[in-house]
């Protein structure tokens, strides 16, 4: 039945109504600086004429009515407009930055977190957000890092689907729900040496095995719709990729939604060297199976010639148009273009007590212990005093992380207020900030300033780590020292803070560090100085509350790292799942390794402590071999040995010993979350089947090899239990 609508709809269309649904236009912020060379009144004279398709950042129930009206009561053929917005880690509502989230891997609270983030889009009368970001990224130099799922192609997968179902629900009509958009196709997760929209360098096997894996089983999973990434790969810009975008995506996959560029990518093909002008660029991008062109201003001028003067098929434009008017549809814009923008049910719906309760939750379920000597952890609440430093222990605002949507600006509870919720008026609390980290004004644009040189508040924070058996200092990065063109070369915590923990340490051994960052950073140093490790990444609205219900112990720590950390920014790109190599690492020269430090990581992907102990028995597997469709059960008995409740997560990896191209070491293909009382042991039972050992061949197709593998079970991707078995096709 759509179909056939947008059939009539597209009857009816000019080639310039046609264009105008490929053309989105930013409606209020200049987010990435792209410079406006259209003045509004143009802007709303083209709404007028129908020949804009959607708009991205106008927000609330009032400003979506009003643009939709201008549209509604004033084009030729009234078809709706769609609202775009990056809702990255929740809308009012702060959840965890993405990569922290992850670190939950918890998907039903991903979905969750997801959902809730949607029904505060939607009440404020936008459609669709540009997330998940599912690009695969290895290199903690890269800004964007936070807003991914770490560094493991499964991972992305399984969480990118997780949100994808949260955003979109079951039904994209209701009134709770909006479209997803897996991102950034393809590559801009390798951009060369973390340097933010850089160049991808990756033969067939990375690009299929670990880039594009997350966006098919986004594909697979109904996403509505992807967008393309600002870099190139082999020479060719993402955006003008017809492998990537008619042949992989919208061929091989039979993808039916649409893809948006990213912002202004298409008129970047320009710069990139790989079209002379912007009519060159437009028929590059639309040729390759670019649908929609954000900010880019290039569509609007170039397809209208391009198409009367014959150079391009106007069935290129039918099937763009297709695609988003699909999407429209689904929506239930055409029934009511509306009913999205609801003020009643904004006010109802944003910062609701319940979303705020679960954002709390899945804060805390992303929380990682990283290291607890002696147990320092938990806190007592029957310590006479306990002493907080750190140039983040009262910040409000960094907790709210980078791409923030609509929170308000210190609107988060801080760790301070955390910590003094949690004890009340029982334990005296000592605050101290000791310096400044990022400096001025945070805003989305301007470089952050970071102090390198006063130290000035040191000697209070010294005095005030002498008052307290313990000290619990906050330490890590700004909220805008990730995030789009946050870059660094540098991964150690920055500013006077490393010089700020020395000092404390000098003076108090008792020191609990709580780090509040958006990327891996190197703590090798830190890690030698202090009795415990709490990684919080930035978690949102409730970040305060969370990270002491860890801290006190009403919450066991459960998180696993999605990320390895390294020892140095020098290991970087730094990931569990490498290839063996010809010369896999040994003590001799002559191998592949460093000769000034460990290959290995300082906390490995998957690691996670808890406040109790874990003990893995012997993997036991129900058959030494299988074949075909059959299926292998393997088990593992795992215990509680610790004296309270626990969360585990098992994590199953794999390595394909001989393959038709090479493998990693090993690679993560399943987890499962396990609670367990004191003492208590359960099996817990993994199935693999043929789909398991799937990876992209020699054959260019995904199918599983005969031969033999190994399966390795554990608590995180370096402590593992292992055993064998052949698969037969
Ligand atoms: O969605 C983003 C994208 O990830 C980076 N460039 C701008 C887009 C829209 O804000």
């Amino acid at each position: 039945v759509v179909e056939h609508k947008i059939d009539s709809i597209l009857e009816l269309m000019t080639v310039k109504e046609k264009v105008g649904q490929m053309v989105q236009y930013n409606g209020s912020f200049d987010v990435t600086g792209a410079p406006s060379d259209i003045d509004s009144k143009t802007k709303l004279q083209k709404l007028k004429n129908g020949e804009v398709g959607s708009m991205l950042n106008v927000l609330t129930a009032e400003a979506t009515r009003e643009a939709q009206q201008v549209v509604m009561e004033n084009s030729r053929l009234k078809i709706p407009l769609l609202f775009g917005y990056d809702v990255i880690h929740g809308y009012k509502t702060m959840f965890p930055v993405p990569l922290g989230e992850s670190a939950s891997w918890d998907l039903d609270a991903m979905e969750l977190s997801a959902s809730i983030a949607a029904k505060e889009t939607a009440a404020a009368g936008v459609h669709w957000t540009f997330a998940p970001m599912i690009d695969v990224s290895r290199d903690a130099r890269w800004g964007r890092i936070m807003e991914g799922a770490g560094e493991d192609p499964y991972l992305n997968a399984v969480i990118g689907v997780a949100r994808i179902k949260g955003f979109q629900g079951s039904d994209l009509a209701d009134v709770a729900t909006i479209a997803a958009c897996a991102k950034h196709f393809a590559g801009y997760g390798f951009a060369e040496a973390g340097r933010d929209y850089n160049t991808v360098n990756v033969g067939t096997s990375e690009l299929q095995n670990a880039i594009l894996m997350p966006f098919k089983a986004a594909a697979e999973a109904g996403v509505a719709t992807f967008m393309n990434s600002f870099n190139e790969i082999d020479g060719v810009p993402s955006t003008a990729s017809t492998y990537l975008q008619r042949d992989i995506l919208k061929g091989v996959w039979d993808y039916k939604g649409f893809m948006v560029s990213d912002w202004g990518s298409i008129a970047e093909l320009i710069p990139h060297g790989y079209a002379e002008d912007k009519m060159q660029a437009g028929e590059l991008a639309v040729v390759a199976g670019s649908d929609m062109d954000m900010e880019g201003r290039v569509y609007e001028e170039a397809l209208e010639p391009l198409v009367n003067e014959n150079t391009i098929d106007e069935a290129l434009l039918d099937d763009a148009v297709r695609r988003i008017l699909r999407v429209k549809f689904h929506l239930g814009l055409f029934e009511d273009p509306y009913k999205y923008s609801d003020a009643q049910r904004e006010q109802e719906v944003l910062l609701a007590e319940a979303h705020l309760e679960a954002a709390r939750d899945i804060a805390r379920k992303s929380i990682v212990l990283l290291k607890n000597e002696n147990s320092v952890l938990p806190l007592s609440k029957a310590l006479e005093s306990i002493t907080v430093i750190g140039p983040l222990a009262d910040d409000k605002d960094s907790p709210l992380g980078n791409w923030r949507a609509q929170a308000d600006k210190n609107s988060a509870v801080s760790v301070l207020e955390g910590i003094q919720n949690a004890v009340g008026k029982e334990v005296q609390i000592n605050y101290a900030k000791g310096a400044d980290l990022g400096m001025g004004e945070r805003s989305f644009l301007m470089p952050l300033e970071i102090n390198d040189t006063d130290t000035s508040g040191f000697a209070k924070a010294i005095e005030a780590a002498k008052k307290s058996e313990v000290v619990v200092m906050v330490l890590g990065e700004d909220a805008f020292q990730t995030g789009e063109g946050r870059s660094q070369t540098g991964i150690q915590l920055r500013g006077v803070q490393q010089e700020l923990l020395d000092e404390v340490v000098k003076v108090n051994p008792n020191v609990v560090l709580v780090l509040m960052n958006g990327r891996p950073l190197d703590i090798s140093k830190p890690n030698e100085e202090v009795s415990a490790i709490v990684e919080t990444w930035f978690l949102g609205s409730q970040a305060g509350n969370a990270i002491a219900d860890v801290l006190f112990g009403a919450y066991n720590p459960s998180g696993k790292l999605p990320i390895s950390f390294p020892r140095n920014v020098g290991q970087e790109p730094l990931y569990y799942n490498q290839k063996n190599t010809g010369r896999p690492a040994s003590d001799m020269v002559t191998y592949s390794g460093y000769q000034d430090s460990s290959r290995e990581a300082l906390f490995p992907f998957g690691f996670g402590l808890s406040y109790t102990t874990f003990e893995y028995g012997a993997i036991s597997l129900s058959a030494s071999e299988f074949s075909g469709e059959e299926k292998l059960e393997v088990t593992i008995e795992l215990t509680n040995t610790g004296a309270v409740a626990g969360k585990e997560t098992v994590q199953l990896y794999l390595r394909d010993l001989v393959a038709s191209r090479t493998r990693p070491v090993k690679e993560l293909r399943d987890f499962k979350q396990v609670s367990l009382k004191p003492g208590e042991t359960k099996k817990v039972t993994f199935e693999i089947s043929a789909k398991t050992l799937e990876f992209y061949t020699a054959n260019n197709t995904w199918e599983a090899e005969s031969g033999s593998f190994k399966v390795m079970l554990g608590s995180n991707s370096r402590d593992l239990k292992e055993a064998s078995f052949q698969y037969k096709k």
